[in-house]
């Protein structure tokens, strides 16, 4: 195994965060739809891909380091929010805590003198700046007196 086990299990567990992220957005697009929202369902539709896609890249990380890789069960997620700010909210404050895991992850890999996966953890780092700004840019709209379809111009993600 090219990496620490200390951090390929701290890895393993960001798996089904990530899967379940994925989830969650997905349920936010189907929440959108029933707004009639299209840009925003668009808009969670492409974040629940991004957050498979983080998953996809750390079973492959994980599997090229030689280190063991378990799939576990991943949650239902939500279809119904009381309001778009409350689903914008929720994302930006899960975003923090999924960004949380990474610092303690690079911590981890550094106490264990791991350099190859704290290169890794920093893609994942750098990610994460861009995930809160998306959603704590968004959450300023709507908590502002632009309406959502104002805050549809900003432009999250091509
Ligand atoms: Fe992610
Ligand atoms: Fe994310």
């Amino acid at each position: 195994m090219m990496i620490s086990e200390a951090l390929a299990g701290l890895l393993n567990q960001q798996i089904v965060q990530e899967f379940r992220a994925s989830q969650v957005y997905l349920g936010m697009s189907v929440y959108c739809t029933g707004l009639n929202l299209d840009g925003w369902t668009g808009f969670f539709e492409r974040q629940s891909q991004e957050e498979r896609e983080h998953a996809l890249k750390i079973v492959r990380f994980l599997s090229e380091a030689g280190a063991p890789v378990s799939i576990e069960a991943v949650p239902g997620a939500a279809t119904r929010y009381g309001s778009l700010l409350e689903a914008v909210s929720k994302s930006l404050e899960y975003e923090r805590k999924v960004s949380d895991s990474f610092r303690i992850m690079a911590k981890v890999a550094q106490e264990h003198h791991d350099h190859t996966g704290y290169g890794f953890l920093q893609w994942f780092l750098g990610e994460q700046i861009e995930e809160e700004n998306i959603f704590a840019r968004l959450e300023a709209v709507l908590e502002s007196s632009l309406n959502p379809f104002q805050a549809e111009t900003l432009p999250p993600k091509e």
